[in-house]
């Protein structure tokens, strides 16, 4: 078991397919993208999977959600999923997408064994949508939803970042447009892991705002806590229910102390957390010819290091040097 010194198992692990991107979502990347991981750096399918089995099969992870950069651009995507639902026990799996392609991809990853699925999509308003993330591409977004609907990936996730002034009008349209088509939205605060260090809190929309904004127009209802578990996102009833809108405050409101998560970067080195300082490296070992039981003890020993919380708040916080997009949501 992933057991870190504050009593938290990792049982979720987060695996980054590629750090390449057809969106450059401001929140996340400069306008010019960024230079990309060399292509040798990346694991392959094989080194993948090796790391993956050994996940699951000795080290208790019972989730894996394949994130990017944006993971659909990872050629073979559905054959990845497929031997990773071969595995036994088998994990669920689940996908973390801009959703550009996903109109073409939805019903082939489903059958190869993806159980859920997380649509980003900031903005209705085709004009913003050009703003904030520097491509035309709303169409292909709402198209890629309405696939995933359609290949049986329910409930789909929809995720939304808002930023002051850009997006925080579209609070209350993105959830109509949700409960009409029986998405799940859930509101992400911003972060500071863009690449450009240009998170400032005050163009945060806060857990707070976003609620407020809500409450103006709809019934919200906090339902049962003890229904949240390890879930980042706190759920609210939308007018008594049974849809439900999620807010995850991960800067005002952190929920690191129930923390079940662990990530994989898509050259192979593996972080504790999010917000981790320090890495500790698959790919060398892996592929100099490590024993299954001495990557085992790489996994003990990076999760054995794990901080308490993510630390934004305090006055000494440092981003880390891994950009989002390198590290995967
Ligand atoms: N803060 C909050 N959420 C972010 N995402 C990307 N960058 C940030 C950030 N700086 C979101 C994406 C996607 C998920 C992987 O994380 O919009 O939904
Ligand atoms: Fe791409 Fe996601 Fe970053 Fe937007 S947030 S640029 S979709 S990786």
């Amino acid at each position: 078991m992933l057991t870190d010194s504050f009593g938290r198992t990792a049982t979720d692990l987060r695996v980054s397919l590629t750090d390449r991107c057809n969106l450059r979502c401001s929140y996340c990347m400069p306008a010019e993208g960024l230079d990309w991981l060399p292509g040798p750096d990346l694991l392959t399918d094989d080194e993948l999977l090796r790391i993956v089995g050994l996940a699951v099969t000795r080290l208790g992870i019972t989730e894996v959600r394949f994130t990017g950069g944006e993971p659909l651009l990872r050629r073979g995507l559905a054959g990845i999923v497929a031997r990773v639902a071969a595995l036994k026990p088998r994990p669920g799996i689940s996908l973390t997408t801009n959703g550009i392609g996903l109109a073409r991809l939805a019903g082939p990853l489903r059958e190869a064994g993806l159980d859920r699925i997380n649509v980003s999509l900031d903005t209705l308003t085709p004009s913003v949508f050009k703003l904030l993330a520097r491509r035309d591409r709303l169409g292909d977004v709402i198209a890629g939803l309405a696939a995933a609907a359609a290949a049986g990936l329910a409930p789909v996730k929809v995720n939304a970042v808002l930023m002051r002034g850009v997006n925080d009008h579209e609070t209350v349209p993105l959830l109509r447009f949700c409960l009409e088509r029986d998405y799940e939205l859930r509101f992400i605060e911003q972060m500071p892991l863009d690449a450009q260090h240009g998170w400032r809190r005050a163009e945060m929309v806060t857990a707070d705002e976003i609620l407020a904004a809500l409450s103006a127009e709809f019934a919200l209802t906090a339902d049962d806590p003890a229904e949240r578990g390890s879930a980042p996102a706190e759920a609210y009833l939308v007018d008594g229910g049974p849809a439900r809108v999620g807010v995850i405050g991960s800067v005002t409101r952190p929920f690191c102390g129930a923390c079940d998560r662990i990530r994989l970067t898509a050259d192979g080195q593996l972080r504790n957390c999010l917000f981790a300082r320090t890495e500790n490296d698959l790919r060398a070992p892996l592929r100099a010819g490590a024993s299954d039981d001495e990557l085992v003890a790489i996994w003990q020993r990076c999760i054995r290091a794990k901080l308490p919380g993510h630390g934004i708040n305090d006055p000494g916080f440092l981003q880390p040097s891994r950009p989002m997009s390198a590290i995967g949501g």
